[in-house]
């Protein structure tokens, strides 16, 4: 039986594993430049109205814990589960301690084909406070179309595949298959609202499971700032600017204390209407730059 749903609205947040929270508060305020708080074990980062969008919990992985993904209100959560649970994915439901962790109404919980936590939540604390971003003009572009993307490393792309898409309701934008040393590696690229991925899979083994993050900004002097900045403060470049054929973004990658990688990005394009938008597949990551 296949039933569509799409009621994910969003990339709300990422729990992150790691036990370096004191250079992950100096990496997010000054250079990253977001807001981070204390809060018991847990370190907070926030970027936008919404009362976090990292957490970074005590851990030795130095990889994702979670990927927090958002429904727009506790019938659709309910929906969700339903579906979930006639794919015969197994539902965990979140306990009072988690769901004030993470400042939701509600939250249900499952695990994708390689075994990360798929947290998936309704209602998130907004504050009133204006988010400061001194270092970042304009802030960061989020809002309705979440914090920004993920790249996951998938051994199994096919099962990953089916999974977000089928299961979750993302929906494709398209492919990337990169010949590296005469091994082809394949990317698929899934949305959930305008931003072109919120969602990329990379069909490759990985002890960890994130690839990169990504965080948007408004133009290409605040990426500009960013790249010196990361000079500045001795921040490891993985690759430096370039542009990516697919969603057409603009974007840098460097170091992060847990040793994934950053991508800070801008410019790019949005899906704007899903019934004119074709699929394609792009032979390279990059159409120039992006080298190391
Ligand atoms: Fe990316």
């Amino acid at each position: 039986m296949s039933s569509k749903i799409d009621v994910i609205k969003q990339l709300s947040y990422l729990v992150i594993e790691s036990d370096k929270a004191q250079e992950w508060s100096r990496y997010a305020t000054e250079f990253m430049g977001m807001q981070a708080r204390r809060e018991g074990e847990l370190l907070k980062i926030r970027m936008d109205e919404f009362a976090y969008r990292f957490i970074v919990q005590p851990g030795s992985s130095e990889d994702l814990f979670a990927l927090g993904l958002l429904v727009g209100s506790p019938e659709a959560l309910r929906q969700m589960e339903d579906h979930l649970v006639a794919k015969g994915i197994e539902v965990q439901h979140g306990t009072a301690e988690e769901k004030a962790s993470r400042q939701v109404g509600d939250l249900i919980w499952v695990r994708d084909p390689e075994g990360l936590r798929i947290e998936i939540t309704c209602n998130p604390t907004i504050e009133h406070k204006p988010v400061a971003t001194p270092l970042v003009d304009g802030g960061f572009v989020t809002g309705n179309k979440g914090f920004g993307h993920v790249a996951l490393c998938a051994a199994d792309l096919a099962a990953a595949e089916d999974f977000y898409m089928n299961v979750l309701g993302f929906k494709l934008s398209d492919y990337i298959v990169q010949d590296i040393q005469g091994i082809p590696i394949n990317f698929t690229f899934m949305h959930v609202n305008p931003r072109h991925h919120t969602v990329a899979l990379a069909g490759l083994p990985s002890p960890t499971r994130l690839n990169h993050m990504e965080v948007q900004v408004g133009d290409m002097d605040v990426i500009g700032r960013a790249m010196q900045r990361a000079k500045d403060q001795g921040i490891g470049l993985y690759m430096n600017l370039g542009r990516h054929p697919n969603d057409r973004m603009l974007s840098f990658y460097v170091n992060t204390p847990s040793n994934f990688a950053l991508e800070i990005g801008g410019c790019g394009i949005e899906i704007e209407d899903e019934s004119t938008w074709q699929v394609r597949t792009y032979d390279a990551i990059s159409e120039w730059g992006h080298l190391d």
